[in-house]
């Protein structure tokens, strides 16, 4: 859907032409041809360089007809990667409501602020491919998305970098197919069906798929999960996941949690809460798509993916509060609250995932915690880890992403939130406050020593209300471009 190409010698617009405009006229189109646009960006300055405002321009030359759609990106002191992603998926919106089928950037200079030119060429072929995103499984988008964005930049930078659309396309694609998945509904992706699903995205881009049953969980002592699943007249899965062990490097395991759908349990949810929980698998898709992309972007790493995927209902069958289960690692549990759930599966997956493929780094990322919303809204996630390179190389992907992350902190102190008289830990604080750090914390007892983990609460992001510039409402694919930067960065 991305291509790139220098900017052409002559031009004869056949398709509609998307121009940046800033508050100041500072953007520049280095190219003669575009004096023409220069000119126009800087007349228009004042009254169309706002960010988030679009204009579509229908002008009459004497060969054919053109349009022109300007976008404003705001004060040029301020442009960011983020602001031109936002940007590209304004003007994309606006070819899409006005029934376009593809369009021309020619992306600019800018020249007053520090954005390389190779990230702005990237950020605006990022905006142009989220803000184009439409769900249509079950019904017709309105307005049809674009078939083709095609970009101009100068020869230098479309030589320098031959693979960046196939780069960008490949990671925006994660995170469609990912927001395609929570988009979903719980009644269409129950663990057996998304486990398939799972299954056949990874080995289409060669990697190794292994999905655990019910039996087999059982067999293996799986219990803390099987609490949850023990409601539900739907069976749980484990997805695994490997690709790259042929690269002797050592092994990253990323962790999703997959709560195909999170009534509470007994300790039952009410109905407005409920109402956004076939979001509660964001992580196993997060997880799932980055790996696909990975696959794709052949990044030479040792990957393994573990994704629990489990349905949390209340019936005569379920996990009753004050329930004691011995979980995989050998701990007992005391299941104090149902609604508490996803640490539950997490907790067995993250022992599975230790003992059996020994990885050095450990990164779970889950809609853990209410909490963590309030903490840190919507758009932010929390990111707790001990270990103070992960946290660091988590936080710039976060930036570089704008898939923000915020460290959040693991006092020791706050493990006594946890006690109980009559089991090894509890999954329910005894305190009502800073739950998405109690959350962390009981994780936390289930790594092992010798594991660099962080662990990533996208209760706030995964999901948004609101439509932005580069998301319909629904689903965001949050955490799939922000993995894949940090593993990218791992090749270096
Ligand atoms: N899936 C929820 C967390 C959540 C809340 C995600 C809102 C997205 C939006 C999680 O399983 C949950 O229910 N957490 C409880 C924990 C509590 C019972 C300790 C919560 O946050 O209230
Ligand atoms: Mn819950
Ligand atoms: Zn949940």
């Amino acid at each position: 859907m991305l291509t790139i190409e220098p900017y052409p010698a002559s031009i004869s617009m056949t398709t509609p032409l998307i121009l940046l405009c800033d508050e100041d006229g500072a953007v520049f189109y280095p190219h003669p041809l575009l004096e023409g646009a220069n000119q126009r960006a800087r007349a228009v300055s004042s009254c169309c360089g706002k960010s988030g405002q679009t204009f579509v321009l229908l002008q009459e030359t004497e060969k054919s007809p053109l349009t022109t759609v300007i976008v404003g990106i705001g004060k040029s002191a301020e442009i960011d990667s983020d602001r031109i992603r936002t940007a590209l998926g304004d003007a994309v919106q606006a070819c899409i409501r006005h029934r376009m089928s593809r369009a021309t950037v020619a992306v600019p200079e800018f020249r007053s602020s520090n954005v390389p030119p190779m990230e702005a060429v990237q950020a605006a072929m990022e905006g142009s491919y989220l803000g184009n995103y439409r769900f249509a499984r079950y019904k017709d988008a309105e307005n049809p998305p674009l078939e083709e964005v095609r970009f101009w930049v100068t020869e230098g930078l479309a030589q320098q970098q031959p693979r960046l659309a196939f780069e960008v396309e490949t990671r925006c694609q994660g995170t469609c197919l990912a927001r395609d998945w929570v988009n979903t509904p719980s009644n269409d992706k129950k663990p057996a069906v998304l486990a398939d699903r799972f299954v056949q995205e990874a080995r289409s881009v060669g990697i190794e798929a292994t999905v655990l049953d019910e039996t087999t969980l059982r067999q293996l002592q799986f219990n803390a999960l099987l609490a949850v699943s023990a409601g539900s007249s739907e069976p749980p899965r484990l997805v695994l996941l490997e690709v790259g062990s042929g690269f002797g490097k050592p092994v990253t395991a990323l962790i999703g949690k997959g709560i195909t759908f999170d009534s509470g349990g007994l300790n039952l949810k009410p109905g407005e809460s409920m109402s956004d929980m076939k979001t509660d698998m964001a992580g196993a898709a997060a997880v799932v798509a980055a790996m696909s992309a990975a696959a794709r972007l052949k990044l030479p790493l040792h990957l393994v993916g573990a994704v629990p995927l489990v349905e949390n209902m209340p019936s005569g069958t379920s996990t009753r509060p004050g329930d004691i289960v011995r979980s995989l690692s050998g701990k007992t549990v005391e299941i104090n609250n149902t609604d508490a759930e996803g640490r539950l599966i997490l907790a067995d997956t993250l022992s599975y995932v230790q003992s059996t493929y020994h990885p050095s780094t450990c990164i779970d990322i889950a809609t853990l915690t209410g909490a963590c919303m309030v903490a840190l809204g919507e758009r932010i996630a929390g990111l707790f880890s001990s270990d103070e390179e992960l946290l660091k190389r988590l936080t710039d992907s976060g930036r570089r992403t704008g898939e923000r992350c915020w460290p959040m902190p693991m006092p020791k102190d706050y493990k006594e939130f946890l006690k109980t008289e009559t089991a090894d830990i509890s999954n329910m604080s005894s305190s009502k406050w800073g739950g998405a750090i109690t959350a962390a914390l009981f994780l936390s007892e289930f790594v092992q020593q010798d594991t660099r983990w962080a662990h990533i609460d996208i209760a706030g992001p995964a999901h948004t209300q609101k439509a932005t510039s580069i998301c319909p409402k629904g689903g965001t694919g949050f955490g799939v471009r922000l993995l894949l930067d940090y593993l990218q960065g791992l090749v270096g």
